[in-house]
């Protein structure tokens, strides 16, 4: 049987247990979903899923987006990201620096990720590589009323133009996208609930502001959301698949010693729509 344990005090991220996601089952997905949408994150325990059993599921929640860097994706299965340290013939099989900022994912397209599900395949055994979560919705309401105000209506350009530990966009990749702006309040169109949307470093500036008054209100903004009481520290175990919902989280993976241990992890990404 299904069952919820939320693992922070202030109900943000929860604990799925006894859910196999290699059962196409209504009522699991009715339950993980609810879950989902309650808690913001989930870390789903102990599945043993191929890549066919993780796409069939995660696109019960919608169509999953393709990521741009296709030669970091899965062999046959391009719906899967790897985010890995894994090498063959020399060259890395994936990303191994996916996510080393705070960010939220596809923030740089018109249509950002709905939500991610990153599953754990091997994990350090020293125990490092957590992946830090952020209660947006919760950094949202404890802003004083000022701020809020002062946020209504403001907007954020994100630019994908960072380079990764082993390589950088190519042109033609760098072409297809061109950023977006979006706002840095966006109500979740499924709880109705306000979250600051923010992208770290592929959040560029405020749109139409001066930029030493964007990088002050920015880095204030940042400096708000680094409060413990919003941070989630997820230690990954074996079998973990965590469901992110990009519209009112951000995450930040943590570095590990990746010439020692090995981090190989499969990613889908269900698309979303405007954030408005
Ligand atoms: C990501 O940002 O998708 C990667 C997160 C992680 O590796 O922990």
């Amino acid at each position: 049987m299904i069952q919820v344990n939320p693992l922070s005090d202030t109900n943000f991220f929860a604990e799925v247990t006894g859910a196999d996601l290699k059962r196409d089952d209504d009522e699991q997905f009715a339950a993980i979903k609810a879950a989902h949408l309650k808690h913001g994150v989930i870390v789903i325990r102990g599945q043993s899923m191929t890549p066919d059993d993780q796409i069939r599921f995660s696109r019960r929640f919608g169509p999953l987006a393709i990521h741009v860097l296709e030669d970091q994706l899965l062999e046959g299965h391009p719906e899967i990201l790897l985010v890995s340290n894994k090498t063959e013939d020399g060259r890395y099989v994936g990303l191994p620096d996916a996510g080393r900022f705070w960010h939220t994912d596809q923030s740089y397209e018109e249509k950002p990720a709905l939500g991610s599900l990153l599953f754990a395949i091997e994990v350090p055994a020293d125990g490092s590589g957590d992946t830090w979560f952020c209660d947006m919705t919760s950094a949202y309401d404890a802003l004083t009323d000022d701020m809020k105000t002062r946020l209504d209506g403001l907007r954020g350009k994100h630019i994908y133009n960072h380079s990764h530990e082993n390589f950088s966009l190519n042109g033609e990749q760098q072409d297809r996208l061109p950023g977006y702006d979006h706002p840095l309040v966006r109500t979740h169109p499924e709880t109705g609930r306000k979250a600051l949307y923010l992208g770290g470093k592929l959040l560029k500036f405020i749109v139409g502001m001066d930029e030493t008054e964007s990088v002050m209100l920015l880095n204030d903004l940042y400096g708000h959301c680094q409060d413990d009481r919003f941070i989630y520290k997820h230690k990954w175990r074996q079998g973990d698949l965590v469901f992110w919902d990009n519209r009112c989280t951000m995450h930040y993976a943590q570095p590990y010693d990746d010439k020692r241990y090995t981090r190989h992890m499969h990613r889908t990404t269900v698309q979303g729509d405007r954030p408005a």
